[in-house]
């Protein structure tokens, strides 16, 4: 699907949050330790936005991976243009099955990709696993407001407006039906704080931004 979609996808995530999805990158990365010595790794990257905002403004390393190739075309033509090709770079392969080493990375960064993850607990696991004792874990992933009048304008955006401007634009009718819908049945708040705990992460807590459109969790894998 992602691959399909590619080349709307930047215009279509601006467009349809009004640019306020930059904004959430970096509050993300804002609220992590991240010095220019280290190495993170940003799950499900797509089109690298947090990638390159990650490397631009703390100036570590950064491996994107994902498993859509069309979707890290564009990452790679926006690095380059940008002229980090040095500090990122770009893998295919999926969260379930993470292609590196145990204890490789500092930290792991994933923006709205769980939620499409096929089995969410084994991608969880998989980045326990290649983070360094003490890394830092952080998610930015859609919620639904819990107090009105937010509750029924976002649902309105959501089942509404947002299916029919990515239909006219992207020509995909699947597409952007599915994001509402996984939005809906997606973990929220303490329920995917529960999760993270389940996969032994320590430290959980969690942030909602814009009123409680998207939440920001985080978590860290214990010291040894
Ligand atoms: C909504 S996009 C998010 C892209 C980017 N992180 C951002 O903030 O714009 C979701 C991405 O997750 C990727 N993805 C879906 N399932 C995946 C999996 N199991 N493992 C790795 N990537 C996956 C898709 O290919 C897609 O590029």
């Amino acid at each position: 699907m992602f691959d399909r979609i590619a080349v709307w996808y930047d215009f279509l995530n601006h467009f349809l949050s009004l640019g306020i999805d930059r904004r959430w990158r970096k509050k993300l990365i804002r609220h992590l330790n991240i010095q220019s010595g280290d190495h993170v790794l940003d799950m499900a990257t797509g089109t690298g936005d947090l990638a390159i905002t990650l490397a631009k403004s703390t100036g570590c390393r950064v491996t994107g991976l994902d498993v859509s190739e069309k979707m890290m075309d564009i990452a790679e033509k926006k690095t380059r243009k940008k002229g980090l090709q040095g500090k990122i770079n770009f893998h295919t392969g999926a969260a379930e099955q993470i292609p590196f080493e145990t204890e490789t990375f500092d930290a792991a960064v994933v923006a709205f990709g769980v939620r499409n993850f096929t089995s969410l607990e084994q991608g969880l696991k998989e980045m326990y696993r290649v983070l360094k004792s003490g890394g830092q874990l952080a998610v930015l992933e859609f919620a639904q407001p819990v107090r009105q009048p937010m509750k029924g304008l976002y649902s309105f955006y959501l089942f509404h407006v947002l299916p029919l401007a990515g239909r006219i634009f992207s020509g995909d009718k699947q597409a952007y039906s599915y994001l509402p819908a996984s939005i809906q049945v997606f973990p929220q708040r303490e329920a995917f704080l529960n999760i993270l705990q389940g996969c032994s992460f320590e430290e959980t807590h969690y942030q909602p931004y814009t009123g409680g459109i998207v939440a920001a969790y985080y978590g860290k894998k214990p010291a040894k």
